[in-house]
């Protein structure tokens, strides 16, 4: 026999359904998310180098003698290694470069094509999965990402190099599509990299001839945000990581989504998809939009339009 529920049931179900629900916390906490993503620990030959220091995180692609080529291993172990970072609270910026002297020759043609190629379908695909996935997982990820390409940067790099929320290069890098080189179409993304970042006529010039860029053409044509002479890539790399680490974290992590968001949408799906946006990071941040406009209006200790207000930690 069913029960009427009585006024007092009603209301107490209909007050606990109005409360909005707390702010996840865990958006920076550490126990938990020491628990959830355990940290790596470097081992011999490890394909992937780091360092933490002062709030940013530096990652190498650690395969020098192979000029940093993504092989399977490569590509699981980075995965595992932007997965333990992407919530530390020591972290505020990740930069992604590479060891010795390339960003990253692309994919291991010997362990990436060759060698899984042998194996079957089951195996491409595998090897695919692990590769685009952590490039989709940087594509997103919770910190502001900067890509500082000290070298070579060949074919299935541009999936990183797009990744990173900024790119910032050295003069005498160099930047190439090559697969047309060796037979294959620009795939993993390398082309719609390239459509995105570069005019079309570029963009068609970059992929059917597979000749180098440097650093310096690379920013005249979009594909990154500056080039700087070699002896200076790590001291402008540490400013503008300084720069991101001094703004509000949850701004900016929905200002990146937006930006890569937005490209694809109609004005209007973009207006409203910037609304929702908005008031889904106030839920993490209540407040420091609010500070933000009190240390401009009433302390009147920076101006908006020429500097970011200070952050409370
Ligand atoms: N796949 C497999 N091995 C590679 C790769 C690669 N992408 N790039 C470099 N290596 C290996 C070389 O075979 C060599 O191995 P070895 O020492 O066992 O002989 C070692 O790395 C060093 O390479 P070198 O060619 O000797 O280095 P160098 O500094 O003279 O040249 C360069 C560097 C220009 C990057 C050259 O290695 C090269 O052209 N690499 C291939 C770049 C490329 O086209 N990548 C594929 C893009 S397409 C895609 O990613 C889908």
């Amino acid at each position: 026999m069913s029960k009427k529920p009585t006024k007092k049931a009603a209301a107490v179900k209909e007050s606990k359904a109005a409360k909005p629900a707390e702010p996840v916390k865990s958006v920076s906490a550490a126990p938990t998310s020491d628990l959830l993503y355990p940290q790596p620990v470097a081992r011999e030959g490890d394909p992937v180098a780091w360092k933490i220091e002062d709030g940013i995180a530096w990652v190498k692609f650690n395969r020098p003698d192979k000029r940093n080529c993504m092989s399977p291993e490569l590509n699981r172990r980075m995965g595992e290694v932007l997965e333990a970072f992407e919530f530390r609270d020591d972290i505020g910026v990740l930069v992604l470069t590479g060891e010795g002297t390339a960003w990253s020759a692309g994919m291991d043609l010997q362990k990436y094509f060759r060698e899984t190629e042998a194996l079957g379908i089951e195996a491409i695909r595998k090897s695919q999965r692990e590769a685009y996935s952590w490039w989709k997982r940087l594509r997103w990820y919770q910190k502001p990402t900067i890509g500082m390409i000290n070298g070579w940067c060949f074919g299935g790099g541009y999936g990183p190099l797009h990744a990173c929320d900024l790119a910032i290069a050295s003069d005498d890098a160099q930047f190439g599509l090559s697969e047309i080189n060796w037979g294959i179409l620009p795939g993993g993304g390398a082309t719609k990299v390239a459509v995105d970042s570069m005019s079309y006529r570029d963009a068609m010039w970059h992929a059917m001839t597979g000749e180098m860029i440097s650093g310096k053409k690379a920013a005249e044509w979009k594909l990154i945000n500056e080039s700087v002479p070699a002896d200076q890539l790590l001291a402008r790399v540490t400013e503008v990581a300084k720069m991101l680490l001094s703004k509000n974290a949850v701004a900016l992590k929905a200002t990146k989504d937006a930006v890569r968001r937005t490209k694809e949408m109609t004005y209007e799906n973009a207006e409203d998809y910037l609304i929702r946006a908005q008031e889904a990071a106030n839920y993490f941040d209540s407040q420091g939009r609010k500070e933000g406009i009190k240390q401009f209006l009433d302390d009147k200790t920076y101006k908006p339009g020429l500097g970011g207000y200070k952050v409370k930690k």
